[in-house]
């Protein structure tokens, strides 16, 4: 007999004769309830075990997190809280979970230690929740650019360039550390490497993608991305999913429609699609915020968070208007920020962002049109800007709780202003002289953004680390798994 997901059972139609479930136990009480999950819905099916007949050898065996198969008939339970159960008439070990030592015990763990145990968190309800939305999501994100006739590109992991000028790359060699191949100056000699050149892991498909997009029409690229820099903090992975569509005679106005649409549209698809999994994670934040001080808890409940999103637009600010609103803030005349902001050209801060969105506007931000030279060589020079205040068609969007969830731009297209730009950042030519060629050949108004999948997956799912909404976090100082 074929067992049926508990998922199917519990939404049965009708009672039936019998049915075979398998899955883990979660609890087993009073020698009778085993609460089983096998991970197709948050919810367990409780198996009532006739406890009088069944030899004290196998009760002994139903201990939480042991696997089992359960045959009997699917009854209308008596018990609150759900539905049906099943009336067990056979119970099969499949595999033992010795109590003593089985991690994951039906009590609450602190989040250090769940991260420390990734590879049986995920037998959380929490975690089972997390990873259901998280795939939810990945299909959302195909489905919305699909829709719309989007091509998906694959750009690839391993690059010769570093598309964001940032230098936090992770080498790719296949040299020996002993036996390092030096030039005559003393230098690694690269040519005597696997590819024969410097390569190292992405840090953004952007640059490739744009090369597909002026061919295509409308890509998109979902896949890791890599990044070396030091960043400790809740928002930042050494190894993060981005989605990077890029869009051929868009710009900067459409870039933003086409983001904030995006947004809505994947939100939408989760709600619709996890309601369950949501109302439980809503509850989970609930309870952890009972231990923060007021000030500190969130507004709004998790759902309402996520239908305010649906239903408002994101407003969009200049970077010179919130340059003003920040300067003129009170964190900032009373010097609580970390940075005081003084004067145009700063560079924006976490803690500037999320007063911008959190504190003065209360909704998702949109900001745009930032100081050149605080962003990437590939952005679009805004025209008729006075010297020493040129701007770029830059767009970020800032999040309640998260922050920057996008990063995107308007691109140059215009060769010899962006040579000009590489030349002063001291961009090599010749290694990106592939991508020169978007310009040299049909050049054409693009635009494009990425945004950080694990950074969207938080805030769906209300949790508040980073390293909670991504099944093997890559951290400084942790590769574990
Ligand atoms: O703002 P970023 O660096 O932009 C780019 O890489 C552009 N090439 C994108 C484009 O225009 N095609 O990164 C984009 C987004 C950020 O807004 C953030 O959500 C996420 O990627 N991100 C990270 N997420 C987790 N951990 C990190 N270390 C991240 N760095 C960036
Ligand atoms: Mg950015």
């Amino acid at each position: 007999m074929r067992h049926t997901k508990v998922k199917e059972l519990l939404n049965s139609a009708s009672t039936l004769p019998e049915v075979n479930a398998k899955g883990w136990v979660r609890t087993f009480r009073n020698n009778q309830f085993i609460a089983l999950n096998d991970g197709s819905t948050i919810n367990n099916i409780q198996c009532v075990v006739d406890f009088e007949n069944t030899p004290d050898e196998i009760l002994k065996r139903i201990t939480t997190g042991a696997s089992v198969s359960v045959t009997g008939a699917l009854v209308e339970s008596k018990g609150a809280g759900q539905k049906y159960e099943i009336q067990v008439a056979n119970l099969e070990i499949l595999g033992d979970s010795d109590p003593e030592k089985f991690p994951m015990q039906p009590k609450k763990h602190s989040m250090e230690f769940l991260r420390e145990n990734a590879h049986l968190r995920v037998r959380t309800n929490a975690f089972g929740a997390i990873m259901r939305v998280r795939s939810v999501l990945s299909f959302a994100v195909h489905s919305y650019f699909q829709e719309k006739g989007f091509v998906y590109v694959n750009t690839p992991i391993i690059t010769g360039s570093d598309a964001e000028g940032a230098g936090e790359m992770f080498k790719v060699t296949a040299l020996s550390f002993d036996k390092t191949p030096r030039t005559e100056d003393g230098k690694v000699n690269y040519k005597e490497d696997f590819f024969g050149k410097e390569t190292n892991l992405t840090v953004s498909g952007q640059l490739e993608g744009e090369t597909f997009a002026m061919a295509l029409g409308q890509i998109y690229t979902f896949g890791p991305t890599f990044r070396a820099e030091n960043s400790n903090t809740s928002r930042h992975l050494a190894e993060f999913w981005m989605i990077e569509p890029e869009v051929a005679f868009n710009d900067l106005n459409d870039n933003m429609d086409l983001a904030e649409e995006f947004i809505q549209y994947v939100i939408k698809y989760a709600l619709e699609k996890c309601p369950e999994d949501l109302k439980f994670l809503e509850a989970r934040l609930l309870d952890e915020e009972k231990s923060k001080p007021q000030a500190e808890r969130s507004e709004m409940a998790l759902l309402d968070k996520l239908d305010f999103v649906l239903k408002n637009n994101f407003k969009r600010v200049s970077y010179t208007e919130a340059i003003d609103i920040l300067r003129n803030c009170t964190p900032n005349k009373k010097k609580k920020f970390n940075y005081i902001i003084n004067e145009w050209g700063a560079d924006l801060q976490s803690e500037h962002e999320r007063y911008l969105v959190e504190k003065h506007f209360k909704c998702p931000v949109i900001l745009f049109d930032y100081p050149a030279n605080i962003k990437a060589f590939y952005m679009r020079l805004n025209d008729n800007t006075a010297p020493g205040k040129e701007t770029v068609r830059a767009m970020d969007i800032l999040f309640p709780g998260i922050g920057e969830i996008v990063g995107g731009s308007q691109r140059e297209e215009r060769f010899d202003v962006l040579i000009e730009k590489m030349k002063a950042l001291n961009i090599d030519e010749q290694e990106l002289s592939w991508y020169l060629d978007t310009r040299r050949f049909g050049s054409a108004v693009h635009s494009g953004f990425g945004l950080g999948f694990e950074r969207l997956v938080l805030f769906v799912t209300g949790m508040t680390n980073i390293r909670d909404v991504i099944p093997f976090p890559r951290t400084p100082g942790s590769a574990e798994f």
